[in-house]
């Protein structure tokens, strides 16, 4: 391997495909156990790699020189081998300053919780302090060092927080609304008057809770994509022996995080269409998805297939709520586990909001707009079976399409115009 990640559990990992669209090096996943660490990194024959958990600080001693980025979060995430002599950098630095800027602006002079204290956290630490935050507290479950407090006590006594940031795994998948075990939600935003940022360094969903919450109440908030892209790009920089350019030219660094995270995020992000039925959601969706050669889920499909019985008898066996029950189990699984597929929903998917917090973790929501006198009454569909079933429904519901989509796209009768529309919207 002359290129490439080192780490123990690498399936997940989206490292050789931002590699490769910012360098022209081929990026090797390398899974490695612990007792193999040594032997890789006394004999190194790679020519640069990035370091990944749990082996940011096993691989600190085999060094010959070590960054002081790297130095000031006592972890190395990228080392590049110089005849022989290997140098340690921490390039997450970079990743979470940008994700912060982006996000925040500046931090002078702000008062900056950090929730957690494993590895990010101290990432985060250490980017806070060089942007020169006024102060700086880390939320524990169990406060045990200085400078910690609880969650509780930050509720209580730090409402005048300006930027909260989450190094916590609450959200992650596959625990994207919490269990047992962990929370599906860091810390209750609302107790924070002032906020005027919110960063979340978890990327699988590409929206948590925490994110959406904070974007709901019309503060700005992302999640950790950006800063995955942003410490690969400055990576391969190093890697390409650019280090001057990586340490210095940050808006050389920027403008190429942006365009390697726009296409990431498509890659990654899922296309929702939501609307009326006889809207064309499911036409479109499979035209879309041919075009992109991405999956196609239909949730009425999915529904359908669990219950093992068309939708009308669902209705009729279990009424309207019984089958909006079936519906929000089955809209939670499709979005927690695809990525870049195109997804319709059945008309009604919008009514709760759960169903959109789970749509939009992962996806961008598109509402069909397509005027009522188009929509076509049909025997199958329980709600929509007679003219007027549907115009009332309409009604009862567009505020609630407008609402909830991010994008509206208004259909006329071409197909092609719909496509085009969200393929420009999409990718642009
Ligand atoms: C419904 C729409 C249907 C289906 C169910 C309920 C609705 O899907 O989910 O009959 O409440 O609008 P389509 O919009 O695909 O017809």
């Amino acid at each position: 391997m002359k290129y490439g990640l080192i780490g123990e559990h690498l399936a997940h990992s989206f490292s050789k495909e931002i590699h490769e669209l910012c360098a022209d090096y081929t990026y090797e996943i390398c899974e490695l156990a612990p007792e193999a660490v040594p032997g890789f990194m006394q004999n190194p024959t790679f020519t640069a790699i990035n370091v990944t958990i749990p082996y940011k600080q096993t691989v600190m001693p085999y060094l010959y020189e070590i960054h002081e980025h790297a130095k000031a979060i006592g972890a190395v995430n990228s080392v590049v081998n110089r005849d022989g002599k290997l140098w340690g950098y921490n390039t997450d630095f970079y990743g979470l300053s940008a994700l912060i800027r982006r996000v925040c602006g500046s931090l002078k002079g702000e008062k900056v919780l950090i929730l957690g204290s494993g590895g990010t956290s101290h990432t985060a630490r250490a980017v806070v302090k060089a942007e020169g935050a006024a102060s700086v507290l880390t939320v524990v479950r169990n406060p045990s060092a200085e400078g910690q407090i609880s969650y509780a006590e930050a509720e209580a006594n730090h409402g005048d927080t300006d930027v909260i940031i989450n190094c916590t795994p609450c959200g992650m998948y596959p625990y994207a609304d919490g269990a047992s075990h962990i929370k599906g939600t860091p810390i209750d935003i609302l107790k924070f008057s002032r906020l005027s940022g919110v960063v979340d360094a978890v990327y699988n969903p590409l929206r948590t809770n925490l994110v959406q919450d904070a974007l709901d109440h019309g503060i700005p908030a992302e999640g950790g994509l950006y800063m995955l892209v942003a410490q690969a790009v400055m990576a391969s920089r190093i890697f390409l022996g650019r280090v001057e350019e990586a340490f210095s030219d940050e808006t050389a660094m920027d403008e190429e995080t942006d365009r390697v995270y726009r296409r990431i995020l498509a890659s990654k992000e899922n296309i929702v269409l939501t609307g009326m039925p006889s809207s064309g959601k499911s036409t479109v969706g499979k035209a879309l998805a041919q075009e992109l050669g991405r999956p196609f889920v239909d949730t009425d499909a999915v529904i359908l297939q669990r219950a093992g019985k068309p939708i009308t008898e669902i209705f009729s066996e279990l009424g309207e709520v019984g089958f909006r029950d079936l519906e929000t189990q089955v809209v939670k699984d499709v979005a927690n586990t695809h990525t870049g597929a195109v997804i319709a929903t059945g008309g009604g998917a919008i009514l709760r909001d759960e169903n959109i917090r789970a749509l939009r973790r992962t996806g961008r929501i598109y509402f069909l707009n397509r005027p009522l006198e188009y929509l076509i009454p049909t025997a199958d569909r329980p709600i929509a079976s007679t003219v007027e079933d549907i115009r009332r429904r309409f009604e009862e519901r567009y505020d609630r399409y407008l609402a909830t989509c991010d994008v509206e796209i208004k259909t006329d009768e071409v197909m092609k115009h719909t496509l085009n529309t969200i393929r420009e919207d999409f990718f642009s």
